[in-house]
């Protein structure tokens, strides 16, 4: 395969699991787009910055330099600071973050400075996130989008967090009203409902898109 594989969705549609999967089926790498904007956010809440001020936040990333690593057994994020090199991906998926990274990444600053990462990335690879196939790359020739309903998506992030499935379940449907912005497919895409699906099902269903 040549080119960009696109996969938008909400949160906890499957984007990442079947990302990776269809990644490795074409010998490809996957860039997790979310990691980017979960590392800003992480970055905001240790340094006090209001995940509310932009200018802020632009002024602590332009202290780092932060790379994505696209290695097949899963992405990682590392920053580069004045206190030496850290790996930030084990600190990524916490409700901590989970809670100001909507907050954050909403500033078209912050979006662009992802975006820009993501960019220095040489394709071809498959890339997932929530407006990879609209905003960063549209001319992407093969587009994705995986929905589920909120309660299919919650159980299966219940699984991944200290939370219960209620309280996971609110904080689901108020980051899908604040991700609402950047969160419609693209015309184009081919759209996916994973509610009553296995994973390698949906990742077999992309992969027959593909080979059309
Ligand atoms: O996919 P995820 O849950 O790891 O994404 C974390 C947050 O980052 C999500 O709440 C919305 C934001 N995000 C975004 O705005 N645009 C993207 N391309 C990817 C993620």
């Amino acid at each position: 395969m040549r080119g960009i594989v696109t996969i938008d969705g909400p949160s906890a549609s499957g984007k990442s699991s079947v990302a990776r999967r269809v990644a490795l089926a074409l010998g490809v790498p996957y860039l997790s787009s979310g990691l980017l904007y979960r590392a800003a956010a992480l970055l905001a809440l240790r340094a006090g910055v209001d995940p509310g001020d932009e200018k802020g936040l632009l002024a602590l990333l332009e202290t780092f330099r932060v790379r994505l690593l696209p290695k097949p057994e899963g992405n990682r994020v590392v920053a580069e600071g004045a206190s030496g090199q850290e790996d930030l991906t084990p600190h990524l998926h916490t409700p901590e973050v989970d809670r100001v990274v909507s907050l954050v990444a909403r500033h078209p600053g912050v979006r662009a400075w992802v975006n820009a990462r993501l960019k220095e990335v040489p394709p071809p690879f498959v890339a997932e996130g929530r407006d990879m196939g609209t905003a960063v790359f549209p001319e992407a020739p093969h587009k994705f989008y995986l929905t589920a309903s909120p309660e299919v998506r919650a159980r299966r992030r219940t699984l991944e967090r200290p939370q219960d499935y209620g309280e996971v379940l609110r904080e689901l449907i108020r980051r899908d009203e604040l991700d609402r912005a950047q969160s419609a497919p693209a015309p184009e895409a081919i759209v996916i409902d994973t509610s009553g699906m296995a994973l390698e099902e949906v990742v077999a269903r992309v992969l027959s898109h593909l080979q059309d």
